[in-house]
């Protein structure tokens, strides 16, 4: 059986580009569902990252929560996806957007309780679907009832629990005198004890003390509460700044260690995973350990925050870069491919406004060696919002929007929390769900591609070192077939070759391009911001 429907059953996409069925068939989801059992399921999972708060509003506060979501699971079954990041869902202020908890085993009233909570699980469960909620372990909120105590004096039982200091900086902590993440000192006076604290992040960021036995003793409770309650895993936020040095504060031995000790808890457990946010955007290697004691996957940064680099300057070396640190990870590290998150900008800013680049940057994500993680509203290319009222990187995390018309899109019966992106009705699910050439079609026919094929998630990678650096190519390939994938990140046609051998000739099953070999020669053809998969076998 072809990968992607028999001979004829291609559809001819625009301007005689190829565009594979946008269903899986019956058969690719019964080999779907078997990838998907067992511990290795995540090398094979479609990742989306949900921000709770803009997806789905249920009960018209304007305010996305978890009964919203539940009732937009089958939207995303649909569009293939087979796991859930949830961005934090416990009690917070929100000075972080939930980054700064203030109860780690509660859910944000906002959102819902833990009765829903409860209940999206279940729901999941019942579409075959998992779901990893972010864990954020470094800091908590200022308003979180330990830092509450830890404040007040010197002497109270959680006076070790944060990083405190009688002045601006503490020569055991060699990051705390060059300022925290978000600018200014990260120290902070606290006049009640008459002392300061460290914050990596915002001021209501207190970070925990990890060489107080009892903080990595509840932290490590708390990832067994989760764990309990049926979460498939963590998306475990900068966690490689646990621990202090006076030379470093990235991933030091003790931080190591400690992440050792979650993995073992994880490992209790079956069928569970952990992806890292790293804090080093161009390597996250030191996050796999040995491969199979620290975190299952971590995010390829090097080609999610900068792949719209390399469609800028025409110039494949980012990606092949990102792409050779990811071939020298250890056996069993799994790399997690992202083209946007909440942190940064939206991929349609990043691909210059340009739907083909964003297309080009989607087929990468979804082909090179890993699991993809899309960022909610990627697969309708959501634009940026205007709006900043938490901090710049609002502009990536406006409403989801569900309908073309209606001053609520869909999103909410009230006014939503923060206002919609560009052109909300035209990237709505509805707009693009009718509309064979919009991203969304695009989305679900590169899922569609993927799905069944054990090959995209755990195949080999081999870049083709085509001469022209315009075009990014790589053949991936495991027992059963290989695949050639190319892309000209240049905005005119293109054209390079290689000396490599191909098991096979090669048919276009999704995109436009053609592949020609001559002795040992293989050129590869490209319309401009094209894009192409060749099967090459079976
Ligand atoms: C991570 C999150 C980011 C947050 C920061 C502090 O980088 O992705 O949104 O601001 O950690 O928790
Ligand atoms: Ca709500």
């Amino acid at each position: 059986m072809p990968a992607c429907g028999g001979a004829g059953s291609d559809e001819a996409g625009p301007a005689g580009s190829v565009r594979p069925p946008s269903r899986p068939t019956p058969e690719q989801q019964a080999r779907a569902a078997a990838l998907l059992t067992g511990p290795d399921w995540y090398r094979h999972a479609v990742f989306y990252e949900v921000n709770v708060r803009s997806f789905q509003d249920s009960n018209g506060d304007g305010i996305g929560d978890l009964p919203g979501l539940v009732s937009r699971l089958d939207y995303l079954k649909d569009l293939g996806v087979d796991a859930l990041w949830l961005m934090p869902i416990m009690p917070s202020p929100f000075a972080d957007s939930g980054y700064d908890v203030a109860d780690y085993r509660a859910i944000e009233p906002a959102y819902g309780t833990m009765a829903d909570f409860e209940r999206l699980m279940s729901e999941a469960k019942a579409r075959g679907m998992r779901v990893l909620i972010d864990l954020v372990l470094n800091h908590t909120s200022d308003a979180h009832p330990w830092f509450q105590e830890s404040r007040k004096d010197k002497t109270n039982a959680k006076a070790n629990w944060y990083v405190w200091s009688d002045t601006a900086g503490r020569e055991d902590i060699g990051c705390g005198t060059n300022g925290s993440t978000f600018g200014d000192s990260a120290w902070e006076l606290e006049p009640a004890r008459e002392q300061y604290y460290f914050h990596r992040f915002y001021p209501g960021q207190p970070d925990l003390n990890y060489r107080e036995p009892e903080v990595a003793k509840e932290m490590l409770d708390t990832t067994r509460f989760w764990l309990d309650k049926g979460v498939d895993g963590f998306r475990c936020d900068v966690v490689g700044l646990l621990f202090e040095t006076a030379t470093s504060c990235s991933l030091v031995p003790e931080t190591i260690e400690y992440i050792k000790s979650i993995r073992q808890i994880v490992d209790g457990y079956a069928d569970r995973a952990m992806v890292a946010e790293p804090v080093e955007l161009t390597n996250a290697t030191p996050y796999f350990g040995g491969g199979e004691d620290m975190f299952h996957m971590a995010f390829d940064f090097a080609y999610g925050y900068f792949w719209g680099i390399a469609f800028a300057s025409g110039d494949r070396r980012i990606i092949e870069e990102a792409m050779a640190t990811a071939s020298a990870f250890p056996a069993g590290a799994q790399d997690a491919l992202v083209i946007g998150s909440h942190d940064v900008l939206r991929a349609w800013q990043t691909a210059g406004n340009d739907a083909e680049r964003y297309r080009g940057a989607a087929l990468l994500q979804m082909t090179m060696r890993g699991t993809p993680f899309i960022y909610y509203g990627e697969e309708v290319a959501l634009r940026p919002g205007a709006a900043t009222p938490i901090d710049i990187r609002d502009t990536s995390r406006t409403p989801m929007t569900w309908t073309r018309d209606g001053a609520g899109h869909g999103f909410t019966t009230g006014t939503p929390w923060l206002p919609f992106g560009e052109a909300p009705g035209d990237t709505s699910v509805e707009a693009e769900d009718a509309d064979p050439d919009s991203m969304l079609s695009f989305y679900r026919s590169l899922l569609a591609l993927r799905r069944g094929h054990a090959v995209w998630g755990s195949g080999s990678s081999r870049l083709l070192p085509l001469d022209d650096r315009g075009i990014v190519a790589f053949v991936r390939e495991d027992e059963a077939e290989s695949y050639l994938v190319a892309v000209n990140l240049a905005r005119e046609p293109r054209e390079g070759t290689a000396t490599a051998s191909l098991p096979g000739r090669g048919r276009v099953v999704l995109g436009q391009g053609s592949l020609a070999t001559a002795g040992d020669a293989v050129t590869v053809k490209l319309p401009e911001s094209g894009y192409a998969v060749f099967q090459l076998r079976p």
